[in-house]
């Protein structure tokens, strides 16, 4: 099995950027975190980092057919993108919705998410291990295909 993790907008920036708002571990740090823990469920995690929405709308087209399913933190274009919402939705591959911080508990532009729609689920706030949750109901959707049992 074959996961692809996206990451949005000035998270290559995690480690430094806000810590008290999003930790002090490095993108890297995260995703050498996650991809342990895949292999550990026997799945190939690759990921990648776009500041561009139009690179993050790319790699989802080209998705289906060589991912099982998608982890996504959209950072800023949570709230903005369309783009990446019908992007979500013109390709069959399952995709969690991920947030480091809890968007609901910040300011009121992020507590709407333009592309969770286009997800099976969201996890929000629970800093790096916000991933490790998103692939394991990733996992269990992908096994059950409901992933409720
Ligand atoms: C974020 C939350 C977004 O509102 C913000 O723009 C980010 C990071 C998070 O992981 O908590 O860049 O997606």
């Amino acid at each position: 099995m074959k996961i692809l993790v996206l990451n949005g907008p000035n998270l290559n920036l995690l480690g430094t950027r806000e810590p008290g708002i999003y930790g002090s571990l490095s993108l890297a740090d995260m995703m050498k975190g996650l991809q342990d823990h895949g292999r550990a469920n026997g799945v190939a995690v690759e990921w990648c980092q776009s500041n561009e929405e139009g690179e993050l709308v790319t790699r989802i087209g080209k998705s289906q057919g060589v991912y099982d399913g998608l982890i996504l933190n959209p950072a800023a274009y949570t709230h903005t993108s369309v783009a990446i919402r019908d992007a979500l939705q013109a390709v069959a591959v399952p995709c969690v919705e991920v947030h480091l911080s809890n968007i609901q508990a910040r300011e009121a532009f992020r507590h709407t998410s333009l592309t969770a729609a286009a997800c099976i689920g969201q996890i929000a706030g629970f800093g790096a291990r916000s991933y490790l949750l998103a692939l394991d109901a990733l996992l269990g959707y992908l096994k059950t295909s409901t992933g409720k049992g």
